[in-house]
């Protein structure tokens, strides 16, 4: 095997959206969170779920964005459409739905029976005529936007949202939708866990590159030095304000892999961290994936507010962390792949790939509760970023200037 050409890596970061301190207020602060839940969650686009998961005419799906305790039913209807409504009945507000998941004909409510279709619309009530006054089509469910990018379902709980969803997502464009959206995609494993922390610490540590050789030097700081992650960031993206690529080191003996990594990655690429031997076969790509370059691991990408996205060839992997106020949250993590293991070798590999990942989103997130314990008590009021970190200057930016924006427009 040759020595592979074009080694040349990527900038690793940049000063240009400043050098300064950084205040930790909007971590801590509870008038900020409320400023975060009226400006934030309730205006941007905010991914709920796959769409290959509401496959069938009368599929549903409940999410509950905890942050602003709102319940969300999307359902799938004979014409295939989806669908999102606020899971609350007409009548006198019950929920129509408890189940995270089901199928049905109709949505009928537990408390006095009135029925509504999976569009939305009323359809039965019982003893109708004891009403004196009762337009049905008044009684629609309340709907709520939704629109469907890389085969995952966002919803965006404005009125009007400010954007399509396309806009939001730029640069990501039309070439990643089609890439993420391939129908091969299924779900592999995730899990859920909560936080004493503010929900950005989840995020902060997810989107920088300079924490690899220190966090991660008993896992994966051999496979990916911290010098071969460069940062992204796109000071006019709406919804996508930065990210990281990671890459091998050239010399590929240098690190720490274990044995049992090496022998994992000859089955299959579950691990996200060890460029496997053996790629999976995946549809598309082209203009995603930097596969030509041959140290290129994965691409991350922050979709704001709330959401890592890691790329790979076939693999997809999404962290999701939703606050429930500004000292606690949620925080989700979910596997896609192309192909399901089909050997003693491959079903080895993918266990292989959780527990890596495991312990090394694990190390990602030991440090956050007792930075949150700092900042919260006043020993820290500022932190300090350097060029590699800019991806955390870019999402504060875009986090002041989301309120900002939204301020701007409800002004008379
Ligand atoms: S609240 Fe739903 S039928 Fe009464
Ligand atoms: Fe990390």
């Amino acid at each position: 095997m040759g020595k592979p050409e074009n080694l040349a890596l990527p900038e690793i970061g940049s000063h240009a959206l400043g050098t300064g301190k950084l205040p930790v207020e909007q971590y801590v602060s509870q008038e900020f969170f409320e400023l975060e839940k009226e400006h934030i969650f309730r205006k941007s686009w905010l991914l709920v779920g796959r769409e290959s998961d509401i496959k069938a005419p009368g599929d549903y799906q409940n999410f509950i964005v905890d942050t602003l305790g709102v319940s969300v039913v999307i359902t799938r209807s004979k014409d295939q459409k989806l669908r999102a409504f606020y899971n609350a009945c007409t009548h006198r507000g019950a929920r129509l739905v408890n189940a995270p998941t089901g199928n049905v004909r109709a949505l009928v409510c537990n408390f006095h029976g009135w029925s509504f279709n999976l569009e939305g619309d009323l359809i039965n009530v019982p003893d109708a005529g004891l009403f004196a006054e009762l337009d049905p089509k008044q009684e629609h469910l309340k709907p709520i936007h939704l629109d469907v990018w890389g085969g995952f379902i966002f919803i965006n709980l404005a009125e009007k949202p400010e954007w399509t969803l396309r806009e939001y997502l730029k640069p990501l464009d039309d070439k990643f939708d089609r890439y993420l959206g391939n129908k091969d995609w299924s779900w592999s494993f995730g899990w859920r866990a909560k936080f004493n922390a503010n929900w950005k610490l989840i995020v902060d540590a997810q989107i920088e590159g300079y924490h690899v050789d220190m966090t991660h030097r008993k896992t994966i700081a051999g496979a990916i030095p911290g010098s071969n992650t460069a940062a992204y960031y796109f000071p006019e993206s709406v919804g996508v304000p930065c990210g990281v690529a990671a890459y091998r080191p050239e010399d590929v003996s240098r690190g720490m892999q274990t044995p049992m990594n090496l022998l994992s990655a000859k089955y299959g690429a579950t691990s996200i961290y060890t460029k496997p031997e053996r790629q999976f076969a995946a549809e598309g790509g082209e203009g995603v994936l930097k596969e030509d370059h041959p140290l290129w691991i994965f691409d991350n990408y922050l979709v704001f507010p709330n959401i890592v996205l890691f790329v790979q060839k076939g693999q997809i992997l999404i962290q999701r962390t939703l606050p429930i106020s500004a000292d606690e949250c949620i925080w989700e993590v979910d596997f896609y792949h192309t192909e399901r293991p089909t050997s003693f070798g491959h079903v080895f590999n993918m266990e292989q790939g959780v527990i890596q990942i495991r312990d090394v989103l694990s190390e990602d997130l030991y440090t956050a509760e007792g930075i949150h314990a700092n900042f919260k008590c006043g020993a820290i009021t500022h932190v300090n970023l350097n060029k590699q970190e800019v991806p955390l200057r870019a999402y504060y930016n875009r986090l002041l200037s989301a309120i900002e924006q939204s301020q701007a427009k409800e002004k008379p």
